[in-house]
C-alpha cells in the first residue's frame, strides 16, 4: 500500500470511528525495546458491531488484542474506550472499565469447576455473580448443566465456552476474542462461530481474531486484514470476502478449508 493510500485509509478510518466503543489509532507496540510488532495499526468497533481481524501467522493479531488490553506496551498511538484514553492501562483496570478478553491459549483454570471459573470472571464484583451467571448460562446452557465439573475434564469446545463465559461475567462493553475456533474440529468450530454471533446479538460488541478467515468474514459486520503489524485491507465482511486481492493473498488455502 502506498503512503497516499495509507493516508486516505487513515482519514476514512477516522470518519467511521466516531462514537466507537473501542478504537485504536496508529498503534506502535512490541514486546522488546526497539522491536516493534505493531507498526501503525488502526481499528475501531462501534457499539453492537462484530469486528473480525484476519491475517497471516505472525502478522501481530494477538499482539494487537494484547495492546488493546494493556498486556503489551504501546509505544505510540492511543487506545480509547468510549472516548476515554486507556492506553497502557493495566488489564485488571480495563476489565472493570468494560473490556473482556479471551486469550488464544490457556484461557481457563483447568483445576477449577465451571462455576468457579465463572466466579473468577467477576471476582471484582462478586455480588453480580447470580445475575451474570444467568446471562452466561442462557447463552451456554451446557455450562449451567455441568457447573460442578472441572474445566480440565471438558472438551475443547466446552472449554472455549467457559473462557467466553468467564469474560462475559463482568458485562463487558466490548469482548476481545483471540482465535476462539483454534484447535477445534470443524463441527465445533462452527458452533463457536454461531456462539460468537449469539453473544453479539445479545448486545455485546465483539472484536474477534480468527485463522478461519472466510468464516470470520461471513459473520462479522466489518473486518480488518492485518499484515506485518499494520492494516492491509478493511471493509465490510462481505466486501473483504469478495475482494480478489484479499482472496488471492489471504483467503487461499484457509478459505478453501472453511468451505
Ligand atoms: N511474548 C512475546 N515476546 C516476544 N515476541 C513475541 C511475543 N509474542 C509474539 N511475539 C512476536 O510477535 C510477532 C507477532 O506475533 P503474534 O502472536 O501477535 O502474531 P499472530 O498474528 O497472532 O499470529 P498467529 O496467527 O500465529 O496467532 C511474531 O513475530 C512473534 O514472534
Ligand atoms: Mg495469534
Amino acid at each position: 500500500m502506498t503512503n497516499d493510500s495509507q493516508t486516505a485509509e487513515r482519514e476514512g478510518h477516522l470518519v467511521g470511528a466516531e462514537g466507537a466503543v473501542l478504537r485504536a489509532d496508529n498503534l506502535i507496540a512490541g514486546y522488546l525495546p526497539g522491536v516493534n510488532i505493531l507498526n501503525g495499526a488502526d481499528l475501531y468497533c462501534q457499539p453492537g458491531e462484530l469486528v473480525g481481524i484476519i491475517g497471516p501467522n505472525g502478522a501481530g493479531k494477538s499482539t494487537l488484542l494484547k495492546a488493546l488490553f494493556g498486556l503489551v506496551k504501546v509505544h505510540e498511538g492511543s487506545v480509547k474506550l468510549k472516548g476515554d484514553d486507556i492506553t497502557n492501562q493495566r488489564a485488571d483496570q480495563l476489565v472493570s472499565k468494560g473490556i473482556g478478553f479471551v486469550p488464544q491459549n490457556n484461557n481457563v483454570f483447568p483445576s477449577l469447576t465451571i462455576e468457579e471459573n465463572l466466579e473468577m470472571g467477576c471476582y471484582q464484583e462478586p455480588k453480580r455473580f447470580n445475575e451474570r451467571f444467568g446471562f452466561v448460562t442462557d447463552l451456554f446452557p451446557r455450562l449451567g448443566e455441568r457447573r460442578k465439573q472441572r474445566a480440565g475434564q471438558l472438551s475443547g469446545g466446552e472449554r472455549q465456552m467457559v473462557a467466553m463465559g468467564r469474560a462475559l461475567m463482568m458485562d463487558p462493553s466490548v469482548l476481545l476474542l483471540d482465535e476462539p475456533s483454534a484447535g477445534l474440529s470443524p463441527v465445533l468450530q462452527d458452533e463457536v462461530f454461531v456462539q460468537t454471533r449469539n453473544i453479539n446479538r445479545a448486545g455485546v460488541s465483539v472484536i474477534m481474531v480468527e485463522q478461519n478467515a472466510r468464516r470470520c468474514l461471513q459473520i462479522c459486520d466489518r473486518g480488518y486484514v492485518l499484515d506485518q503489524g499494520r492494516n492491509a485491507y478493511s471493509g465490510t465482511g462481505k466486501d473483504l470476502a469478495d475482494d480478489p486481492k484479499v482472496i488471492e493473498l489471504y483467503l487461499g488455502t484457509l478459505g478453501q478449508q472453511a468451505d
